[in-house]
């Protein structure tokens, strides 16, 4: 298959990372993983000890935020300024904030070419909120995961008890919902499905089911 471009939007935990990573590895693609990206400029904000709610203080931080990635299983390294920050940047304190955070203008500019920079490299997989309809709105195929919100919280209440965290169901749930509020109502760049992506709902499918039937929206785009 030719290099191409497919953008995987959707709300928090519809299981875009997974498929995305999985879609990368079989095509041999390059994956971007835009969340961690604002997630890593979080984590530097709280690590300055900065007010998150001041969008200047941030913008002005930006310069001293270098964010790499390496290969790594199961998930990809991310580093800020060098240093690993993987699992520190999914942390409750980060997830709570990042939706401020990548609200700032200054913020999303930054990010937004930085991962265009990437996708120039080669064919990619890129996942986030505003692939298809801001970063890449040139993309080949464009795929809007989304999910129940009793199943995406459901979902993170499993991975989080693999990784030890302690937070309940129910107030996972209402991060998820609150953080998905403030995503799809912030003024620039929100989440939203692409007027020509194909939404595709992932309740009750498994992680293969899903990566089958992207194969498919893959294909179907790719023939056309
Ligand atoms: O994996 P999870 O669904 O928890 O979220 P994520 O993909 O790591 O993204 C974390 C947060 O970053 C989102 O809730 C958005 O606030 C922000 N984000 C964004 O604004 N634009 C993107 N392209 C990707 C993430
Ligand atoms: O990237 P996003 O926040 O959209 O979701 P994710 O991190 O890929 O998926 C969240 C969790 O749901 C992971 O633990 C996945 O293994 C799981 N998942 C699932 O159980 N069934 C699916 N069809 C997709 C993801």
């Amino acid at each position: 298959m030719n290099a191409i471009q497919i953008a995987i939007d959707g709300p928090a935990s519809a299981g875009k990372s997974t498929i995305a990573k999985i879609l990368a590895n079989d095509f041999g693609y390059i994956y971007v993983d835009t969340g961690a990206m604002y997630r890593v400029v979080t984590l530097a904000a709280l690590r300055a000890k900065i007010d998150l709610n001041d969008e200047q203080a941030v913008t002005q931080l930006l310069p001293q935020v270098d964010i790499t990635f390496a290969p790594g299983e199961p998930v990809q390294k991310v580093f800020l300024n060098e240093t690993e920050v993987t699992t520190d940047i999914r942390s409750s304190i980060v997830t709570a904030n990042v939706s401020l955070i990548s609200s700032y203008e200054a913020v999303r500019q930054a990010m937004t070419q930085l991962q265009r920079d990437i996708a120039a490299q080669g064919g990619v997989v890129m996942d986030g909120r505003d692939i298809g309809t801001t970063v890449l709105p040139n993309a080949d195929v464009k795929i809007f995961l989304i999910a129940s919100v009793e199943e995406r919280a459901a979902r993170r209440f499993t991975e989080n008890q693999t990784k030890g965290m302690t937070d309940t169901l129910e107030e996972i749930q209402a991060a998820v919902a609150h953080r998905d509020y403030l995503d799809s109502h912030r003024e620039i760049s929100p989440l939203k499905k692409a007027s020509d992506a194909v939404e595709l709902d992932t309740t009750g499918l498994s992680i293969q089911e899903v990566v089958a039937a992207a194969k498919q929206i893959i294909n179907q785009k790719i023939e056309r």
